[in-house]
């Protein structure tokens, strides 16, 4: 992995947009995955900044999201369609047909995972995978634990995450218990992976990922296997190192 300290979230936002749109100017057409949570909305705002000044296209861009809650409607406030369409989306030319993000309100989960999954491959998989990473190692919703050679299944929040993602919700009982997520293998498969962290909260989960030791019980740490993974990460987040 390749790590580049960057000062703060600001600086973390700006180097990450910038890796991104460098992308897509060499490869219009680019299969881009997305993450969402805290941390990725100031790479958002810069996407959408430079799309208003440069007027860099999203027109041939396809793009996949990790993971979405189970049971929450696309127009609640809380799904991640809502999310990737207020904070992205609805901002830049990318028409919503080469959006993907998987259904959370299914007759057939399982067959949502499949289907997903295929999505994916008959695009010709994703060129560059965005991730965010949870304070407990978790990548999309791959809780600890979860096998490394997973595809797009369905998961159990573990209660620290369903703790950690309430501060978005009214109270913590309207917190979903379950999410479609990319599996670990889907996105170990991206060809390349940027993995932007930012914050005190993330430290622990800073000084497991740079350690090395690559175990389920922190999935994250399976990215010091990917051939072409870069890491951004501000000054606070590494201050454990
Ligand atoms: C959620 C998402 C992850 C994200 C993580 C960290 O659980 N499913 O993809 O990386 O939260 O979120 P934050 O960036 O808000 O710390």
């Amino acid at each position: 992995m390749k790590i580049i300290e960057v000062k703060n979230y600001h600086e973390m936002s700006r180097r990450a947009a910038d890796f991104i749109i460098n992308k897509i100017k060499i490869k219009p057409n680019l299969n881009l995955g997305l993450a969402t949570g805290g941390t990725p909305k100031g790479v958002y705002k810069n996407i959408i900044e430079d799309h208003k000044q440069n007027h860099t296209s999203y027109e041939h861009v396809k793009t996949f999201n990790l993971d979405e809650y189970i049971g929450l409607k696309q127009d609640d406030s809380n799904s991640y369609y809502q999310y990737m369409y207020e904070n992205l989306f609805k901002h830049i030319n990318i028409s919503l047909k080469q959006t993907h993000i998987p259904s959370g309100l299914n007759e057939n989960n399982q067959a949502e995972c499949t289907q997903y999954e295929r999505k994916i491959v008959d695009a010709g998989g994703i060129d560059l995978q965005l991730l965010g990473i949870g304070s407990n190692g978790h990548i999309g919703f791959n809780e600890p634990g979860t096998p490394f050679k997973t595809k797009t299944h369905v998961v159990d929040l573990a209660s620290s995450t369903k703790k950690a993602n309430a501060r978005f919700f009214n109270n913590m009982n309207e917190v979903p218990s379950q999410a479609i997520t990319m599996g670990i293998q889907t996105i170990m498969e991206s060809k390349e992976i940027l993995l932007i962290v930012s914050g005190k909260a993330k430290q622990d989960a800073m000084v497991k990922l740079l350690s090395g030791v690559v175990t389920e019980d922190f999935p994250a740490s399976i990215l010091n296997q990917h051939h072409n993974a870069t890491v951004i990460a501000d000054e606070e987040a590494m201050e454990l190192v």
